[in-house]
């Protein structure tokens, strides 16, 4: 039988290129869909693709009304956190691609799905190429204990750093914590200009017309330096893959678990 997926943001950039996946994978279908401006509507009348034919609602709690096996939260920061606990409280395993969500929002989470023998699988990146990132970079900080990160960007995303830095750096802080030369409360001058300390990585946000999402992580040591970056596409399509294995494989996990990496087994373990 199908999995029966509830899609929140399915109107959206990312959550569109997912739903039409979706229509195109047998053994996935979608029962309900969340987008306020096309409530009421048939999901596939709105994307243009007749196979999807369940209803869009406005909110995440009329949607869940139907019965779903995996819910995916593909909205915005302000409703994701409410909308996941919903989809918990009715028994679904979650996905969540909505970015920006914190440690402590995603401790909350994790007390209610086990409560509930549930499973979410959060990933700020859903794409190949930026699970690897993070698999390289968490490899590099084990033998190089001096690393700043930088965090390119289109000129007109507000928040900073991207989701994809932010899980970088807490991913690097659980191998160890960077160590500095010259401390950030020593520095002569702007002290800003040493950039943002996020999970003890120090961060600096580019924002600029002509970008639209590199990370790029500088291990630095003495004589030698190793750069590994990371650079997204204008279109949704490479997170679709990833996303598609976290909704096939979510209803295998209990609690929280962060990134790709906790159901793609790229044989990198330490
Ligand atoms: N994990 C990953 O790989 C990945 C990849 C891409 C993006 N993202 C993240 O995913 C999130 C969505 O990004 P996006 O670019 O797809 O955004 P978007 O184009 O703005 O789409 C947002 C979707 O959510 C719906 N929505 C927003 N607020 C809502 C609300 N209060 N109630 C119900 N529906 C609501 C929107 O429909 P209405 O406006 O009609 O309500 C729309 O369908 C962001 O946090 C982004 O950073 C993650």
């Amino acid at each position: 039988m199908a999995i029966r997926v509830c899609l929140a943001g399915a109107t959206g950039w990312a959550g569109s290129e997912l739903a039409r996946s979706i229509a195109r994978t047998p053994d996935l279908t979608i029962v309900a869909a969340v987008s306020r401006k096309h409530a009421g509507r048939v999901l596939g009348d709105v994307l243009g693709e007749a196979r999807l034919d369940c209803r869009v609602y406005a909110s995440a709690t009329e949607a869940l009304a139907h019965a779903c096996d995996v819910f995916v939260e593909y909205t915005n920061l302000e409703t994701a956190k409410s909308n996941i606990l919903a989809a918990l409280e009715r028994h679904a395993h979650v996905v969540v691609g909505t970015s920006g969500l914190t440690a402590d929002d995603f401790q909350v989470i994790d007390t209610i799905a086990r409560r509930h023998q549930r499973g979410v699988l959060a990933a700020g990146n859903f794409a190949l190429t930026a699970v690897l990132l993070l698999k390289f970079a968490e490899l590099a900080a084990r033998f190089i204990p001096q690393w700043e990160i930088i965090d390119y960007a289109h000129d007109d995303k507000i928040d900073a750093p991207s989701g994809t830095v932010r899980e970088l750096a807490e991913r690097l802080a659980k191998v160890r914590t960077p160590e500095r030369t010259v401390s950030i409360d020593r520095t002569v001058g702007e002290r800003e200009s040493r950039g943002a300390t996020v999970s003890g990585s120090q961060v600096h946000s580019v924002r600029l017309p002509g970008y639209v999402i590199s990370a790029e992580v500088v291990f630095g040591m003495p004589d030698q330096r190793l750069s590994i970056r990371h650079d997204s596409g204008t279109s949704a399509v490479p997170y679709v893959d990833g996303a598609l294995l976290a909704i096939r494989k979510v209803s295998s996990l209990i609690g929280v678990h962060r990134g790709l990496d906790a159901v793609l087994d790229l044989g990198l373990s330490p």
